[in-house]
């Protein structure tokens, strides 16, 4: 089997399944040649997966989560600060503190009507088109508004500041040269004039809270709130947008499943959404870098190896999932590992479970006869998973009074 985990094209239709099987049931921790590095452990079993991401004593974010390491001018770009998913506890427990409390289960959930009213007034737009791009006009547009309205920014700004975000995830050779670099810096741009904003006229939002927040007794400096502003625009945007792009295109290839969802949306949509988050994973991996020699599913790994953990092959791994290749969209448990786990975990996990119900159940209700119009075009890029564009048509549902 040809294993070549970097390139996008092994990406190009979606996770590269046949790839990931062969590794699991042969070489479950891989090492992987990498044209302009050194290599690295690719591990693609679940609990090997799981192993790593919890064991932060052994695996190390630093420096970096991507597989290539960070290029010199950008270290010195940055001026050696980081992004709290770049840090190891204790320093990344201080920094997630200051924001953890903002995405607890209960806060979401107070946020569900809001977001609800985001959701309709998303398909509202499209609706007697009756045809549109479901990734950038449906999936794209509500976490852009839910980001935005979280960081308090108007939502049209957040919709700008998400599209930056495919060019920060997308592989450099697959656009325009530097087109992320410069992406970062339109960021960094628009950051600031938050920071102004916000100082001026404080208000109850997230952005307002950072820079009011303080780390060991001092202030969040305009770098560090930079990063922050920067991490939550990137982590929240197409990975959700993702999740209800290719979560669609799963549904429309399981006829099966998506009549049995739509015959009872309410009670079913919270097991069908977690099982859309099995089956598409839509961060492919994180990386850790060994911070002393240490055997993984008996393979030694070497310290400063690379080791990096592809949740989308431990979310298909049959030994911990039974038919792990069927979409079941009543699986019970469900302990899949889309948003990771560990000190990482997705902070944004339960605003990203409000947004997809959301959207799913504005989508599966109001657009009738829903389908698919031409295949989907699938993102160049070997971090993230899922589809670029997705032309769907539909007719507008009669709504009851
Ligand atoms: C379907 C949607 C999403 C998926 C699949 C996803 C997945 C992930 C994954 C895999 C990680 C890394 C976990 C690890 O290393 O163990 C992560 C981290 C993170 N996510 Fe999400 N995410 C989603 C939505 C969101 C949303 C909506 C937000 C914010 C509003 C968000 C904010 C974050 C943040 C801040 C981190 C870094 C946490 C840390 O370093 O402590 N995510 N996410």
């Amino acid at each position: 089997m040809n294993i070549d985990l970097l390139s996008p094209a092994s990406f190009a239709s979606g996770h590269p399944l046949a790839q990931y099987r062969w590794l699991r049931e042969n070489q479950p921790v891989f090492w992987h040649e990498e044209p302009n590095g050194k290599g690295f452990w690719a591990v693609t079993r679940y609990k090997d997966v799981w192993e790593v991401d919890r064991d932060f004593q052994n695996f190390s974010s630093e420096p970096t989560i991507m597989i290539q390491d960070p290029a010199a001018e950008q270290a010195l770009g940055f001026g050696g600060y980081k992004m709290m998913l770049m840090m190891d506890p204790p320093q990344h427990t201080a920094y997630r503190k200051l924001i953890r409390s903002e995405f607890t289960q209960p806060l979401a959930a107070d946020r569900t009507p809001r977001m609800n009213a985001l959701a309709r007034q998303i398909v509202d737009e499209v609706i007697e088109r009756g045809e549109c791009d479901f990734v950038s006009q449906v999936a794209g547009e509500m976490p852009s508004y839910v980001i935005a309205e979280l960081l308090g920014i108007p939502l049209d700004d957040g919709r700008e500041l998400y599209k930056l975000t495919e060019a920060i995830h997308t592989a450099p050779e697959a656009q325009e040269a530097n087109a992320g670099g410069m992406a970062v810096l339109k960021m960094f741009e628009y950051g600031r004039k938050v920071i102004e904003e916000k100082r001026a006229r404080p208000k109850d939002d997230l952005a307002t809270k950072l820079l009011q927040a303080e780390v060991d007794g001092k202030k969040l400096d305009d770098i560090e709130f930079l990063l922050f502003f920067l991490l939550l625009v990137d982590a929240g945007g197409d990975t959700t947008r993702n999740l209800l792009s290719a979560g669609l295109i799963a549904l429309f290839d399981n006829p099966d499943q998506l009549a049995w969802l739509k015959t009872d949306l309410d009670s079913r949509l919270p097991s069908a959404r977690e099982e859309l988050l099995r089956y598409t994973s839509p961060v492919i991996y994180m990386r850790r870098t060994a911070k002393q020699d240490v055997v993984l599913g008996g393979q030694k790994i070497n310290e400063g190896d690379k080791v990096v953990m592809y949740f989308g092959s431990a979310n298909r791994d049959p030994e911990k999932f039974t038919d792990s290749d069927k979409l079941d969209l009543s699986r019970s448990p469900n302990e899949h590992i889309a948003f990771g786990t560990g000190p990482h975990g997705c902070l944004g996990q339960h605003i990203a479970r409000i947004e997809i119900d959301a959207i799913l159940r504005e989508v599966l209700t109001r657009m009738d006869g829903l389908k698919i119009a031409a295949a989907a075009e699938w993102l160049p890029s070997n971090f993230i998973s899922g589809p670029k564009h997705l032309p769907v048509k539909f007719k507008a549902a009669k709504r009851a009074a």
